[in-house]
């Protein structure tokens, strides 16, 4: 039996200004059975090699998209992702199956307190309605979402809450046996 194998797609503008996101994916480096994919920089045009990007997602079992929550929403770089590499015939429609079954992890960081997500905060709106769009996606994909994993007040972490969030987020690609390298 082929041992699952987790895909980390890494979605930030640019990682080299990023302190969360790249910490995060760098905390996974070592882990057997993962793959991580910095998107900016294999696709600094953001011209996705479509056929790549499904074989990929073809060959893992669990897919991570991880990114910072850019205006409610993922960052630009992750929806020209998904508007190149989810098409019709692959991930949704006739024929579309192929993503069927995969379970979705989201590993998200905000500016935002956990506080100023709820319905009378600065925010309005809680994570769980705002992410809706992203579960319908899930569901047209027939992935299975998992509960999202969300580091709050990002930019005011300290030193040790980002690596104590860093070695959460290693438990739970490592709850997936290993089997897979690095792409
Ligand atoms: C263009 C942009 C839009 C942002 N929009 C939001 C937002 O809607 N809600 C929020 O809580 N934080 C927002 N933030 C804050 C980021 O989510 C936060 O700084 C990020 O998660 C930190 O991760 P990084 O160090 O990897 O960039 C935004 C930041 C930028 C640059």
């Amino acid at each position: 039996m082929t041992a699952p194998r987790t895909l980390v797609i890494v979605a930030h503008p640019d990682l080299n200004t990023s302190r969360i996101t790249a910490q995060l994916a760098g905390a996974l480096t070592d882990l057997d059975g993962v793959t991580v994919r910095d998107l900016g920089s294999i696709y600094p045009d953001r011209r996705f090699d479509a056929a790549r990007e499904q074989q990929l997602l073809r060959e893992h079992d669990m897919i991570v998209l991880q990114f910072p929550w850019h205006w409610y929403s993922v960052p630009g770089v992750l929806k020209e992702w998904m508007n190149q590499v989810l098409t019709y015939g692959f991930a949704y429609g006739a024929g579309g199956d192929a993503l069927h079954g995969k379970r979705l992890q989201l590993v998200i960081s905000t500016g935002g307190p956990e506080l100023s997500y709820t319905a009378t905060g600065h925010n309005r709106f809680t994570m769980a309605e705002l992410l809706r769009p992203l579960e319908a996606s899930a569901h047209l994909c027939g992935l299975e979402m998992a509960e999202p994993l969300i580091l709050h007040a990002a930019p005011r972490v300290s030193h040790d809450e980002l690596a104590a969030h860093a070695v959460r987020y290693r438990k739970l690609l490592s709850a997936v046996p290993a089997g897979a390298s690095r792409a």
